[in-house]
């Protein structure tokens, strides 16, 4: 494996070519390179669901330009049935997975072009292709800036414990959790980190540790019920994750075991930083208790990854996707416009009056 494989290229593009959505299957990774391209709305549902695409700024910069390339092969038509047209299927889009604003933000952003323009379908087929590419562009901006944020918050040396994947592979470029790491490796620092293997997708053993290797990064696995074990032994200065909603009083969805690993973190009186961009914060939603939280299917608990299920048949499985940490637990966020600390409901609402001032 070398650095060239993954951290070269973009986890989201367009291939302005052939109008196609273009991504790195996920899904087939660390074991198989395999690029998808897609076109049609079902294949991008499929890609979003399936986590081929996953990761919340991913997955908002792959339906923005999915969407694009979707309705860039629609026949000319009434401008009033190509609007129509347009919100069925981003609608059926931000179906795909329920917990990660992201989606429904970017989808949000290409459906405000399309309700404030009066123009030709061709004209505004052009106006959408140039939003999604802004909302790709924005997404590489805002994680470097994370990253440059959240460099400032650890040295050189430090061990830093990760849960999932919010790395290069969960954005565009960079990630966020990941980004300081990425960005003080590009300084000549060293940092030893430990991924949490992340069940039941294993996103941290399939995802960061694959994306922290091949950047040359000292990089322990270890299972989920071990963090507290490592944390003990004082190997951790520092927790970085991502976040998938960001609730208007700092309350934050993350993917399952987040929670916990807060909870140790503040036991053992380790920092706890989330790394969110601001289409994460969702300030319509109050509290953690409106985040509605995916459930996925059975098999991913009893079958996947198991060369035979490993549960009896007949067991009940609960497998929510995501957990929220509770606001008290969280000792800041890194966000692109700077680090916000308690209380975050007045330090988040600064940051957005501040972006429309
Ligand atoms: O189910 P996933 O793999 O999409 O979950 C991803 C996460 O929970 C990430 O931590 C989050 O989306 C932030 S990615 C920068």
């Amino acid at each position: 494996m070398n650095k060239e494989s993954i951290l070269s290229r973009d986890t989201v593009t367009m291939d302005e070519a052939t109008k196609e959505l273009v991504i790195i299957d996920q899904t087939r990774l660390p074991g198989e390179t395999v690029m998808l391209s897609l076109s049609s709305a079902e294949d991008i549902y499929e890609a979003i669901y399936k986590l081929r695409v996953r990761g919340a700024p991913a997955i908002g910069v792959a339906a923005a330009i999915g969407i694009y390339c979707v309705i860039s092969r629609l026949e000319d038509m009434p401008r009033a049935d190509f609007d129509a047209e347009f919100a069925r299927i981003k609608d059926y889009l931000v179906s795909s997975r329920p917990t990660a604003v992201n989606l429904s933000w970017a989808l949000e952003r290409m459906h405000n072009v399309v309700k404030k323009s009066d123009c030709t379908t061709a004209e505004l087929k052009e106006l959408l292709r140039a939003e999604a590419l802004k909302i790709r562009d924005e997404d590489i901006a805002v994680c470097r800036a994370i990253g440059e944020n959240g460099l400032t918050l650890i040295k050189d040396g430090d061990g830093i414990l990760t849960h999932c994947n919010a790395g290069q592979l969960a954005t565009t470029r960079y990630g966020t959790a990941l980004a300081p790491i990425h960005l003080g490796r590009e300084q000549g620092m060293n940092f030893r980190v430990f991924t949490d293997e992340t069940r039941p997708l294993l996103q941290g053993a399939r995802l960061s540790a694959y994306e922290m290797v091949a950047d040359g990064v000292d990089t322990t696995l270890i299972c989920d019920n071990m963090a507290s074990s490592v944390m003990k032994k004082g190997w951790v200065q520092a927790v970085f994750v991502g976040c998938d909603r960001v609730a208007a009083n700092g309350d934050t969805a993350n993917k399952i075991g987040t929670s916990g690993v807060a909870i140790l973190a503040k036991h053992y009186g380790i920092p706890f930083y989330v790394c969110a961009p601001m289409s994460t914060i969702d300030m319509d939603c109050p509290t953690g208790d409106e985040i509605e939280i995916e459930l996925r299917p059975d098999h991913e608990v009893t079958e996947m990854w198991y060369e035979k299920r490993m549960a009896p048949e007949g067991v009940k499985v609960y497998n929510p996707a995501f957990d929220v940490t509770d606001k008290e637990l969280i000792t800041a966020f890194v966000t692109e416009k700077g680090i916000v600390r308690a209380p975050f409901a007045e330090g988040f609402k600064k940051l957005f009056g501040e972006e429309r001032a």
